[in-house]
């Protein structure tokens, strides 16, 4: 989980999304093999090698990452008695040169199940489901920009019923998205020829990729790849606008969870790298290092910053209008979807609101937070009628 930052010069970025992979990747896998399946497999859709600086071993490239990443949980776990459990590796890449090289490393990894596919993941969907007849699939869809038949890739994904890991390309599609001859490309990627008609009814003020991600989402949840859709930003590293966004699917609310403090993690490191890049640049000496300087700014706009806690209250307030009671779960679910924001922010919120009088609720004895089946009003619509 460490990463060698030296091996991203000036592709900042990577390092972030890698980071972001693989610790959400150590999560899920400890979640799916110590009690969901003993098999889990992980497909690296756009596998690459793609700028790698380390040629020898491919340490800063995905598809080892997350060999490493997966065979650490199975061995940590077959160390704590958990035996039997297997984890598969499928690799598609597109141009030819890579899949030779990703051949080589397949053929060093030995003990390894790795199946490589050569061509367009679009076009060896089947081939790869013939490879994973049994267990959880993570699939990691990482393009370089939008030229996906999603259409077809939802149909995989469906299929799957696992959960995915797509790099939406923010930079390049918002960019892109009012030329009329990428019209095809875009209607491809969203799985909707007519997505302009529904582009031009979004509001004026959100841009265009803000536009694009909520077009793909909704198609994603139409085609009944996922139940929730967080994302979480990564911006250009020395600059002020936002690079790419990881956009997790799962049927899963523990996943949801497990995304947003997986974010908490990392945007602090972006952040403190963000810094030491630019004091690099231009050394200043202050009062606050990179990390006391990270810790302010994260309070502005972090997971869980008073932003995020306001918008997870109007969401709280917007579900209960709606009900005479509810349980915290699914209102959290929608919160965490929605905004970065984490579970345990989310407890406290309900007891500061509870505080303010802005809700009511009862605490079992000893109990400190609202439970599963804690049962929640709004304090001016009355008491809960349970
Ligand atoms: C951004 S790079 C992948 C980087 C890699 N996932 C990582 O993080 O180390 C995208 C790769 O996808 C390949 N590619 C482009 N279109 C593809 C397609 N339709 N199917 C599979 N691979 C494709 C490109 O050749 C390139 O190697």
């Amino acid at each position: 989980m460490e990463g060698n930052l030296d091996l991203y010069r000036d592709r900042e970025q990577s390092f972030i999304k890698h980071q972001f992979l693989t610790r959400y990747l150590q999560a899920a896998a400890y979640k799916i093999l110590q009690g969901h399946s003993p098999v889990f497999n992980f497909v690296d859709a756009f596998a690459g090698p793609w700028r790698v600086l380390d040629d020898a071993k491919y340490s800063d490239a995905s598809f080892d990452q997350a060999i490493n990443t997966l065979e650490a949980v199975r061995a940590d776990l077959g160390k704590n008695g958990i035996a039997g459990l297997k984890i598969r590796f499928c690799f598609c890449e597109k141009r030819r040169e890579a899949v030779a090289r990703l051949r080589e490393y397949a053929a060093a990894k030995g003990s390894f199940e790795i199946h490589v596919f050569e061509g367009a993941f679009e076009d060896n969907l089947d081939a790869i489901a013939a490879k994973l007849p049994d267990g959880f699939t993570f699939t990691f869809i990482d393009p370089t920009g939008w030229n996906i038949r999603n259409g077809e890739v939802f149909r995989f994904l469906r299929d799957q019923n696992g959960e995915f890991m797509l790099n939406f390309m923010s930079d390049h599609i918002n960019r892109h998205a009012r030329y009329d001859d990428v019209a095809a490309s875009f209607g491809r990627f969203l799985a909707n020829a007519d997505w302009a008609n529904e582009f031009a009814l979004l509001p004026p003020d959100w841009s265009n990729e803000h536009k694009m991600l909520h077009l793909l989402k909704t198609a994603m949840r139409a085609n009944k790849v996922a139940t929730y859709l967080p994302d979480f930003s990564i911006m250009v590293p020395r600059k002020e606008h936002v690079k790419m966004r990881l956009l997790l699917g799962t049927h899963s609310s523990k996943g949801l969870e497990v995304f947003r403090d997986v974010q908490e993690k990392v945007e602090k490191q972006e952040l403190e790298m963000r810094l030491n890049l630019r004091d690099g640049e231009s050394p200043q000496v202050g009062l606050f290092s990179a990390t006391d300087i990270a810790a302010i700014q994260l309070e502005q706009k972090g997971v869980g910053c008073k932003a995020n806690r306001d918008r997870a209250e109007a969401i709280v307030v917007d579900f209960l209008r709606e009900r005479t009671y509810a349980f915290p779960g699914p209102m959290f679910n929608i919160a965490m979807e929605n905004v970065a924001i984490r579970r345990t922010h989310l407890n406290k919120l309900l007891m500061e609101m509870r505080d303010r009088k802005r809700i009511h609720f009862d605490l079992p004895a000893r109990k400190r937070m609202p439970q599963a089946d804690t049962a929640i009003s709004l304090w001016d619509e009355g008491e809960a009628t349970i």
